[in-house]
């Protein structure tokens, strides 16, 4: 068993974040490195630069990202913690599968027909092979299993396209060059929705801090943002389906089921009949409780450079070497000589 998984980096990591992905991959993390499997989990630097970036703001995003995983559990002795851009073998790869990938599956591509909206002439080439490259990750390492988020089921469709298809044309049937990957979904994709605005995402650039808990807020801070949380006057259900329509009080439900590892309906057992001012109080704690000790970690390491770069130059290491028979397998198959 082999997983893979990426993730853009991305600054001023929040909760919607960890909850997000990197929960996630450390729970896949603890319970299969235990059992032999490798996982490797890379920041998707060659990714970020398919839309306009701001280069320092890259290279700064992806060590605060390197930062915010280690906190959260990320054990870079473990797993193989790393950034695509010390892998060339990514992009190398990613070339060879852009004669196997077809124009007519990367046009079907959602995000590319989201991202690139109606300017589809002025959207960078990377935008549209940017699902090749995402193949390419993961085909690389003959990943089995890929953990991502819903919106990345598209693009895990395509990677086994591409495989299965190259495989065909360039490989004998007993000995294929790639294997095709499964997609994990997370069973709670957990989304987090902003403390202002129970419909909209919690979101980093959301201009207001108090729509939003920081993986660096201080304790005080996480009880002022619960408490001034967006609410409706009611108290709250014994049942589920009495959250419909309230948005906000189902995101804190919600916030509060995963962060205590429960469901929503076991914690309206608990506080069914009670108003927010008893719930949010309860919320805060435990959300303090239980990031405090990664947001200590994070504020110290996201300072320390010298130990981030050490984490990924050790990372990209053992990646390079895991990535490379495949690589070569890829150039032997399509008849590129190279001695
Ligand atoms: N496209 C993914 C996202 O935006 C990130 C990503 C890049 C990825 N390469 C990957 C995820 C390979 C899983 C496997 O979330």
């Amino acid at each position: 068993m082999r997983i893979v998984s990426g993730i853009q980096p991305t600054g001023n990591l929040h909760l919607g974040n960890y909850l997000g992905a990197i929960r996630n991959w450390v729970a896949m993390q603890d319970e299969w490195t235990a059992k032999g499997a490798t996982c490797l989990y890379f920041l998707a630097d060659l990714h970020a630069i398919s839309m306009p970036h701001v280069p320092a703001e890259l290279a700064a995003n992806t060590r605060e990202m390197v930062a915010a995983l280690v906190s959260c559990g990320i054990d870079p002795d473990r797993s193989i913690l790393f950034n695509q851009a010390q892998v060339p073998q990514h992009a190398e790869l990613q070339w060879l599968l852009n004669g196997t990938a077809r124009m007519g599956w990367l046009n079907r591509m959602t995000q590319w027909k989201d991202k690139a909206g109606k300017n589809r002439e002025g959207a960078s080439v990377a935008l549209f092979t940017y699902p090749v490259l995402q193949a390419a990750d993961v085909l690389l390492y003959q990943a089995t299993h890929v953990p991502v988020g819903e919106d990345q089921k598209q693009h895990l469709e395509l990677a086994r396209d591409v495989a299965q298809k190259f495989n065909n044309d360039f490989a004998s049937e007993d000995k294929p060059v790639f294997t095709l990957p499964d997609p994990i979904i997370p069973p709670q994709a957990a989304r987090i929705m902003s403390l202002r605005d129970g419909n909209s995402k919690m979101s980093k650039s959301d201009p207001s801090d108090m729509s939003r808990i920081n993986l660096t807020d201080d304790a005080d801070t996480i009880m002022q943002k619960v408490k001034k949380a967006k609410t409706d006057p009611e108290p709250l259900p014994a049942e589920i389906e009495g959250l419909a329509g309230r948005p906000e009080a189902n995101n804190l439900v919600g916030i509060y089921a995963v962060m205590a590892g429960v469901t929503p309906a076991d914690v309206l057992r608990d506080f069914a009949g009670k108003g927010f001012g008893a719930f949010k109080p309860a919320l805060g704690e435990l959300l303090v409780e239980k990031l405090s000790p990664m947001a200590a970690r994070y504020r110290t390491l996201r300072e320390d450079r010298a130990a981030l770069d050490a984490i990924l130059a050790k990372g990209g290491e053992k990646a390079r070497a895991l990535a490379l028979p495949t690589l070569n397998a890829a150039y032997d198959a399509l008849g590129l000589v190279r001695s």
